[in-house]
């Protein structure tokens, strides 16, 4: 298993319903570090530079009104395997398949409100936390 870094975001639904904090928790109690941490509200330009891959896709306008609609909370994350537990730890795409326990069944709503994002690849990874954090933010 190799050290990684992974980007992952509260998205606006879970900030605004007040559950930054549980979702916090359930990070620390995975065993990963969250070694970059910041609060913000992002534009639709950074919105469509960050989800460059979705921009053309049919969805793309619900998703950017939803990540603007209000303040996320933007971390790196470090440990052996990041990328894939994040992932786990925060379940399916859509809330009603993700798994018991999981972020995304405990805090979304729909597939579109489903409380969190997590990078899906070391490349993305690397993109994500370089479009979010500058390398001294990062302790
Ligand atoms: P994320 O990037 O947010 O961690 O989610 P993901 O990898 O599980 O899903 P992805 O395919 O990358 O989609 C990015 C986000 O777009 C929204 N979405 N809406 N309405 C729809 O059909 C639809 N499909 C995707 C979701 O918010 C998803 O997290
Ligand atoms: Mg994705």
């Amino acid at each position: 298993m190799a050290l990684e870094r992974t980007f992952a975001i509260i998205k606006p639904d879970a900030v605004i319903a007040g559950v930054s904090g549980q979702i916090l928790q359930a990070i620390e109690d995975s065993g990963l570090q969250i070694i970059g941490l910041k609060r913000t509200r992002l534009t639709p330009a950074i919105c469509r530079g960050f989800y460059h891959e979705h921009v053309s896709k049919g969805f793309y306008p619900e998703l950017e009104a939803f990540m603007i609609e209000g303040p996320v909370i933007l971390m790196c994350l470090s440990g052996d395997d990041a990328i894939k537990r994040w992932r786990d730890l925060m379940g399916s795409t859509n809330p009603s398949n993700a798994a018991e326990g999981s972020m995304r069944k405990r805090f979304g709503t729909s597939i579109g409100r489903n409380a969190t994002h997590g990078s899906d690849s070391p490349a993305s990874a690397a993109f994500e936390v370089s479009y979010f954090f500058n390398a001294f933010e990062l302790n």
